[in-house]
């Protein structure tokens, strides 16, 4: 059975039991709090929390879809027999319609009879203080004579939401060959921005099955590189890149299907947003002298047919893939100057976006020895922030760090570089317009930061070009970000800006950005000292160029700047 079949037989199943086929909605969501489409629920969440009404959009309370997704959390883990960032999730939904019983009896006549597969176990919601165990999933379950039933609690067995807020609920999941092919969520609650819970008004069904791990099972195969959603792919990277090893393969093969469906959705390689994504996934695999062209046409071939707009927008798909690459490859030259010079390789790696691999090779070459371990820890200091998000996790996709929220740990990192921007920034006004200057507000995307203060009037276009030349210099001069706890009282002596929000703890953490008096600082001061919750970058050559892109009146009194970090 092929890809498309399956796909067909999943949309044909749900079809007769009275659900309405919907397309994959776009990578890029409407929903403005999550950076990609990661789950095919995502363009139900109107219908889910009453907002819209299904039976007026679809003549139906149920729908099906195959649905494009994208995700970032297991990026690094790319290479391996499992891990992908693109997929295609099979999924039905019901919005106030059916519930527990026939969603469970969808799945099991699904894999069992459809797929003709063997259920190798469950698992249910074991329950915990505010969410009560799922015995309802499990009495359901042995009715259909299924008999190994494992409990797990909130980390594994408890979806959502996808971004800050959202509707989210217990799980059951089906697992076949040992591995988990089918995620079925109840979705019975609303997850506040504070992470507490409302119960919906009315419940609903999303469940979410990986289309190329359930063709593993299917064809009977060791791996998802195996299948025919990857054989024709496979083929073509092996032709054209004979010496790479499995693992780069397989990078090649998921980095490259994701790009060429990232950019038929309108994404272009960019240095913030899904745009760096994008960016990520073709530099990682952009050869010094080997076009991955060849590879996007046949995932292009390969997929064009399900997927219509590959075909149409080949042309464009292709050129921003080979632009893309040719920019890389300029990146590569002038890292390499700068190698010549003799600059530190974490720098080379931050700030000219020189692999480490390359810089070692190099070197080797050269016959120069270099710091490994130097690298590697000032490597792990930068990554603690991304690694401290994504342990905080919560069902997969919402992450809170400090004063932060994203939904993957790219999108928290581009909103650190501007969270430390907006410190300097902040610093660059009381510099430039004295103290009367006082913060108001601040609102961080991934796209912008916006900050509101108290000032009498207009800035000129000279004290704009100031404040934002004031910040771009303490970026060039790569400051460390320094961390200091200590009891708010003496904080706010020590002359730390802060932004009152309504609560501070007794303790309060200060970030200072700059020089200090032990380090010759004329005025003895630190360019930046605040009281805030983080997170920061570990020193500010990271944040990249910032720019001011808009000086409005917000209200009476009140100055709004609009900036970005390039
Ligand atoms: N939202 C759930 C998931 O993505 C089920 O669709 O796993």
């Amino acid at each position: 059975m092929d890809s498309q079949e399956i796909r067909q037989r999943f949309l044909k199943f749900f079809e007769e039991r009275g659900h309405k086929i919907v397309p994959s909605s776009s990578l890029v969501p409407t929903d403005p709090s999550v950076l990609l489409t990661t789950a095919g629920m995502q363009q139900f969440k109107p219908y889910f929390v009453g907002q819209k009404d299904p039976m007026a959009d679809f003549g139906s309370k149920n729908t099906v879809s195959v649905q494009k997704s994208f995700r970032t959390s297991d990026i690094d883990e790319v290479g391996d027999e499992t891990h992908l960032t693109y997929f295609e999730m099979l999924g039905n939904f019901s919005f106030g319609g059916y519930f527990k019983k026939e969603a469970i009896a969808y799945g099991y006549e699904f894999i069992t009879k459809e797929m003709g597969l063997t259920i190798d176990y469950v698992s249910v919601f074991e329950g915990d203080a505010e969410v009560p165990a799922d015995t309802e999933s499990e009495e359901i379950w042995k009715s259909l004579g299924i008999t190994k039933i494992e409990k797990f609690g909130r980390k594994d067995n408890f979806w959502g939401p996808t971004g800050a807020e959202g509707p989210c609920g217990p799980t059951t999941e089906i697992y076949v060959r040992g591995v988990e092919v089918w995620n079925i969520v109840f979705n019975e609650y609303y997850m506040k921005p504070d992470k507490s819970l409302e119960p919906l008004k009315q419940k609903g069904v999303d469940t979410g099955m990986g289309l190329d791990r359930l063709a593993v099972m299917v064809q009977d195969k060791k791996n998802v590189f195996e299948t025919d959603l990857f054989e024709f792919i496979f083929k073509k990277i092996e032709e054209n890149t004979p010496e790479k090893d499995q693992r780069s393969k397989r990078i090649i093969a998921d980095h490259i299907r994701a790009s060429v469906f990232m950019i038929s959705d309108g994404i272009v390689p960019s240095n913030t947003d899904r745009g760096y994504i994008l960016r990520r996934l073709i530099r990682r695999i952009t050869h010094p002298d080997k076009s991955q062209i060849p590879i996007a046409e046949t995932v292009i071939e390969s997929y064009g047919n399900f997927y219509q707009e590959l075909k149409t927008k080949k042309i464009l798909i292709l050129e921003e893939i080979k632009k893309e690459e040719d920019k890389f490859r300029e990146t590569l030259y002038s890292g390499l100057k700068q190698f010549e010079k003799g600059v530190d390789p974490f720098i080379l790696h931050t700030t000219y976006g020189f692999p480490f691999d390359l810089t070692k090779d190099l070197s080797r070459k050269a016959g120069k020895s270099i710091d490994e371990k130097d690298f590697e820890e000032k490597f792990k200091k930068h990554q603690e922030i991304s690694r401290a998000g994504a342990e905080k996790k919560f069902g997969g996709h919402g992450i809170v760090e400090g004063d932060l929220t994203a939904s993957s740990p790219e999108e928290l990192k581009i909103k650190t570089r501007l969270h430390t921007a907006t410190h300097l920034l902040n610093a660059a006004l009381h510099k430039v317009l004295g103290d009367e200057v006082s913060q108001r507000g601040s609102d961080i995307t991934v796209e912008r930061t916006r900050f509101d203060f108290v000032f009498g009037r207009k800035l000129t276009d000279e004290e704009i070009k100031k404040v934002e030349d004031l910040v771009n210099e303490a970026i060039l001069a790569n400051y460390p970000v320094k961390i200091e706890t200590m009891p708010l009282e003496e904080a706010k002596k020590s002359g730390a800006l802060y932004f009152y929000k309504g609560n501070f703890p007794e303790m309060v953490k200060v970030y200072s950005i700059g020089p200090s008096l032990d380090s010759g600082s004329p005025s003895g001061r630190p360019f930046s000292r605040e009281i805030c919750g983080g997170p920061h970058v570990s020193s500010t050559g990271e944040i990249g160029r910032f720019k001011i892109t808009k000086e409005e009146s917000s209200s009476a009194g009140i100055r709004r700047i609009r900036a970005t970090v390039e």
